[in-house]
């Protein structure tokens, strides 16, 4: 590598602010993997940072939904955080689509994004794959430079995302690179940071230890959903797939035990404990011993955030006056960054 010329500047970095973005989307039903991967992580940070948690039902529209369900879907992403613990007075809680900045930066990184950086997205390849491929929207192809347009149009600085949404934060770092570099407005976008979800950020699949728990995922036996019943979730339990060995004693003896290692992992993060703490009281001991405590942990720690929910859902009034509010704080805080980035560019203006 050749060294940096002392003449060359480095570019400005962003001085402003720092703020966390996240977003959930509202389709389909949320489940244990959101909750401990997504959920349980943003309460965590509402205290270190000022946080805005968005239901994105931009990105949701990328393939069709039920115009009779999409409000309720997304109250109900909104129910999730409120009972998970995020807290609207300290972050803002809010629809993607109640604040006209996503769109309006997300045209605008249209035209700062390179085709040959979204084609390069993994995900829109899987997604896109098959033989309906040409029948798919063109939101789906474009769907990471929206993602992008979330989080720069508050100018967040750190982004807590699943493991998968590597590329699509990579993504947003080179489309605000290039907007500094390309507007000569050196800092003016932070380059958001991921923050990836520690231990419980991969929950899999209650069928196949080497699969993602997933709400696309056929079998319902699968996964748990965060509505599931106390009685549904203590029989998924029970029926989850292990093997017929007894627990190890050492983390290191659930190496090539994906399922084992997911049962204990899920056991680990509902206790705030690690895994090896799960062995040193477990090991030894086979799955007809294990299962039940984990099943009775799943509902005990699992039950009130499902009341929550559903006393939330029923009474559709708090979430919508936290929502109402949520998007009106956002704009705020999004109005004034769309006024510069307008100036930047050189729009014209009265
Ligand atoms: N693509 C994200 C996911 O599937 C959801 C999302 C949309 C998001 N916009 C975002 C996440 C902005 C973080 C920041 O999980």
């Amino acid at each position: 590598m050749s060294e940096q010329k002392s003449s060359e500047q480095k570019p400005a970095e962003y001085s402003g602010p720092q703020r966390v973005f996240s977003g959930v989307q509202p389709s389909g039903s949320l489940h244990l993997g959101n909750y401990l991967g997504a959920l349980v992580k943003f309460v965590a940070m509402q205290d270190q940072y000022p946080c805005i948690f968005c239901v994105v039902d931009l990105h949701a529209i990328t393939v069709p939904q039920d115009p009779k369900l999409l409000a309720a879907q997304t109250r109900e992403i909104a129910a999730a955080y409120l009972a998970a613990g995020v807290d609207p007075k300290k972050a803002i809680i809010f629809a993607q689509s109640s604040v006209l900045a996503h769109a309006e930066l997300g045209w605008i990184f249209n035209c700062v994004a390179r085709m040959g950086w979204v084609e390069r997205m993994t995900q829109f390849k899987d997604k896109s794959s098959g033989k309906d491929a040409e029948n798919i929207s063109v939101g789906l192809f474009d769907y990471p430079v929206l993602q992008a347009a979330d989080i720069l149009a508050y100018k967040a600085t750190h982004v807590p995302v699943g493991e998968d949404q590597k590329q699509h934060l990579e993504l947003s770092r080179d489309i605000a690179a290039k907007f500094n570099r390309d507007f000569n407005a050196p800092g003016f976008f932070p380059l958001p940071e991921p923050i990836y979800q520690g231990p419980g950020a991969r929950i899999m699949s209650l069928k196949d230890g080497t699969k993602k728990m997933s709400k696309s995922d056929p079998s319902d036996a699968s996964r748990i959903n965060l509505l599931d019943t106390a009685d549904d979730i203590a029989k998924k339990i029970k029926r989850a797939t292990s093997d017929s060995d007894l627990l190890p004693s050492d983390v290191k003896g659930l190496a090539g035990r994906a399922e084992a290692a997911n049962l204990v992992g899920i056991y680990a993060v509902l206790n705030g404990q690690s895994e090896q703490d799960v062995l040193n009281e477990f090991g030894g001991h086979g799955f007809g011993k294990f299962k039940p405590a984990l099943a009775d942990l799943a509902v005990a720690k699992l039950g009130p955030v499902a009341d929550t929910m559903r006393r939330l859902m029923n009474d559709p009034g708090e979430v919508d006056r936290v929502l109402k509010s949520g998007g009106e704080r956002a704009n705020e805080i999004a109005a004034p960054v769309m006024d510069e980035v307008r100036k930047v560019i050189g729009f014209w203006r009265p």
